[in-house]
């Protein structure tokens, strides 16, 4: 007889008697009762006992388990919880409330921007972050000297160009690669934007990042002067940072775009203590070398070209002086917008 009731009846019983907690009783019915309990453990070694110790096996399984029933139901009589909810949590204390989250003031001041444009009929269009050496300089007419290819001003990719072989592809250094990949796939007219991160092995301080957000604008048409880019401009400028803001075209030259300029925005007016001009965007009519690049007929569009950083917009609308407070999501500076 493999089993002494006897011996484990007296346990049971001794175990029972020492049980002071309602978890003290679960925990007695789990080793008596429970799947892998003490009376599971007999009836199951009844396969191997035996013949003549089958009923007696089966008797004492049968035995213990009225037994133990009987000792669970005598204790939880004299048992009370522990301690009621309400002992453990005062509920007259003020919850704690979720704190949902929201968009980050980037992604705010690109939305902003983007709708103001969407409002005057431009259409936003995202384009690679990683490019080609055409898109990001040659067919933005960037002459091979041009020290924006440096190494020291492109981040270039170990991965060859699939479409130029011995050229590196590249972390695009401004949007303005969408201009020449919208205008190879469409036909004027057109009015797009393109918003989206740019990269530069800039040395990080409180004004240079290696990685800050553009947001380029391009209009393609048979007649387009240099009025029109300069009353959108304008128009944008108001809208965005109110109509109180006073800004200046200043002449500058980029390759890709002729008569070039760049805008800056007197932030004085705007009560931002810093130097009294800041530049918000460079911009100019499309040189028709880009338009002869990307395929279209010589002489039969005009068109203009503005590009204006994100960080810059946002830095001056909400007068945020480090442009580091934007990555690091400290969540003090983050919920201020
Ligand atoms: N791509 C230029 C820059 O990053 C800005 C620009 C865009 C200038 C379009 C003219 C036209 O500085």
């Amino acid at each position: 007889m493999p089993w002494n009731f006897q011996d484990i009846h007296h346990q049971a019983q001794s175990e029972a008697q020492a049980i002071d907690s309602l978890q003290a009783l679960e925990a007695f019915r789990l080793k008596y009762l429970g799947k892998k309990g003490v009376v599971g453990a007999i009836f199951a070694s009844l396969g191997e006992a035996q013949p003549a110790d089958k009923a007696a096996i089966g008797k004492g399984a049968n035995d213990l388990r009225t037994l133990v029933e009987g000792l669970i139901v005598a204790k939880s009589s004299g048992l009370t919880p522990s301690k009621s909810i309400e002992e453990r949590i005062d509920l007259s204390l003020p919850g704690t409330a979720e704190s949902l989250g929201h968009t980050h003031i980037l992604t705010q001041t690109m939305q902003e921007i983007i709708s103001v444009f969407e409002q005057m009929g431009f259409v936003a269009i995202e384009t690679p972050e990683i490019e080609t050496e055409f898109h990001n300089f040659t067919g933005l007419n960037i002459p091979i000297d041009h020290p924006s290819r440096d190494a020291f001003d492109t981040f270039y990719l170990d991965a060859e160009d699939p479409s130029a072989k011995g050229r590196r592809l590249l972390l695009r250094s401004h949007t303005s690669p969408g201009q020449v990949r919208i205008m190879k796939e469409h036909k004027p007219p057109m009015a797009v934007i393109v918003p989206g991160r740019v990269y530069r092995p800039d040395a990080v301080d409180a004004s240079h990042s290696f990685m800050f957000h553009q947001i380029e604008g391009l209009l393609v048409d048979e007649k387009v002067s240099f009025c029109e880019l300069k009353g959108l401009l304008t128009e944008f400028c108001r809208r965005f940072f109110g109509p109180k803001v006073v800004m200046r075209f200043r002449p500058h030259f980029f390759p890709f775009t002729e008569p070039s300029a760049e805008v800056d925005i007197n932030a004085e007016i705007l009560g931002i203590q810093r130097k009294k001009w800041l530049e918000i965007l460079g911009c100019g009519m499309v040189n028709p070398k880009v338009f002869e690049g990307v395929g279209y007929l010589k002489g039969k569009y005009k068109g203009f070209a503005f590009g204006m950083g994100v960080e810059r917009m946002a830095m001056l609308k909400y007068g945020i002086n480090d442009i580091r407070l934007f990555y690091e999501n400290d969540v003090r500076f983050l919920k201020q917008f």
